[in-house]
């Protein structure tokens, strides 16, 4: 887009359930600044977004492992994050959090239009159950063996070895996470997104058209996913933590951490505009602006198809203009991973840092 009126920027919102390593840094953050700064400077109207993702599976896998809430897990780590990130310098507009109430009624409201609008497929399903627990798996408990790289503790939804997504039904030889179990298959009605629909109506051409704008990796990602075809996504699950579901009926059942977190973006968005007297709309909704997500490339679906094909369903917003994914950082050729505790972690490279530079020994 040419002299764009106003720019919203936005870094991946992290995931509040283990501190921040030098990948995400790289990957989403520092870029993020480095333009941010740049725009600011040549007097551009930017708001830098991000903020805590505090859903998902792994936060309450990590509560239930620690015998405390998913609200304590989320609360220690949302404060370490946003601190590691004021210390390091990266200067966000606002670093929000999507445990917050204005996010829960601002995704909540999100869900209710598209609904309204009959976007949703609504189907019952048969899903991976733990008998022993009675509770239905969302994709991150279930791991067994990849289909593609034969890795044995692929997890539900990817596998963190080869970085195919994948459906838990998929995995070869599948355990619960809870129980150690074998699960069981269980009926459950779930809200899809129709993303074939969307891609023969106009998702695919869209990709098209930012052949040469985009990033190789990130358009290349984006077509092989389109080559593969898109099937039809739910957008709920059975969990107790999380964005109700905001209808008659679904008492247990939550918004898909990743249906809720991009949503993230615009909340956080609201509650900066709030702060500073701007107009939110202004930066969503009008065609004069332009949207940029920094992501790390295992997010690249959900950026570029899944949460486009939610704003444009949705009605109201505009479709983000670029998004600039990394690759992966390596440290002695394995991907830094938070969930397999291999990183270099940020907390404590500024700790060591600050001992350096205000003359003290070294930590350890
Ligand atoms: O991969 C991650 O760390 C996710 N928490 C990123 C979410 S980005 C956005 F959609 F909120
Ligand atoms: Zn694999």
């Amino acid at each position: 887009m040419k002299n764009p009126k106003r720019y919203l920027v936005t870094s991946a919102l992290p995931y509040a359930n283990g501190p921040l390593h030098l990948g995400h840094i790289a990957g989403a953050y520092l870029p993020a600044d480095i333009y941010v700064r740049y725009l600011k400077l040549k007097g551009e109207d930017v708001a830098f977004i991000c903020g805590s993702d505090e859903h998902g599976v792994p936060i309450t896998l990590r509560a239930r492992k620690e015998g405390v809430s998913p609200q304590d897990i989320v609360d220690k780590y949302h404060e370490m994050i946003k601190n590691s990130f004021a210390e390091l310098g990266i200067a966000f507009d606002i670093y929000h959090r999507t445990s917050d109430p204005l996010h829960h009624e601002t995704a909540s409201a999100f869900f209710k239009e598209m609904n309204e609008k009959g976007e949703f497929i609504e189907k019952e399903e048969e899903q991976f159950f733990d008998e022993q627990e009675q509770q239905f798996l969302a994709d991150r408990y279930i791991i067994g063996t990849c289909p593609k790289c034969g890795f044995e503790n692929a997890y539900g939804d990817q596998c963190e070895k080869c970085g195919t997504s994948l459906s838990p039904k998929e995995l070869i030889n599948p355990k619960s996470t809870l129980s150690g179990n074998p699960p069981i298959l269980k009926t459950t009605k779930h809200w899809y997104l129709d993303l074939e629909k969307y891609q023969h109506e106009w998702l695919e051409k869209w990709i098209d058209s930012h052949k040469s704008d985009w990033k190789a990796n990130v358009y290349g990602q984006c077509k092989s996913w389109l080559n593969s075809g898109l099937q039809p996504r739910a957008v709920t699950r059975d969990l107790d933590w999380g964005v109700p579901v905001p209808l008659p009926n679904s008492e247990g059942k939550v918004l898909y951490v990743w249906f809720d977190a991009p949503i993230g973006y615009i909340s956080a968005t609201k509650a900066w505009a709030k702060e500073n007297g701007k107009n939110w709309k202004d930066y969503w909704q009008s065609d004069d602006s332009r949207l940029i997500h920094f992501i790390g490339k295992d997010n690249i679906v959900f950026h570029c198809l899944i949460f486009p094909a939610m704003l444009k369903a949705h009605g109201d917003y505009i479709l983000p203009d670029n998004v600039p994914a990394n690759e992966f950082l390596n440290l002695e050729g394995e991907k830094l991973s938070t969930s397999r505790n291999w990183a270099v972690w940020i907390h404590e490279y500024l700790k060591r840092q600050r001992f350096y530079m205000e003359g003290f020994p070294d930590p350890q």
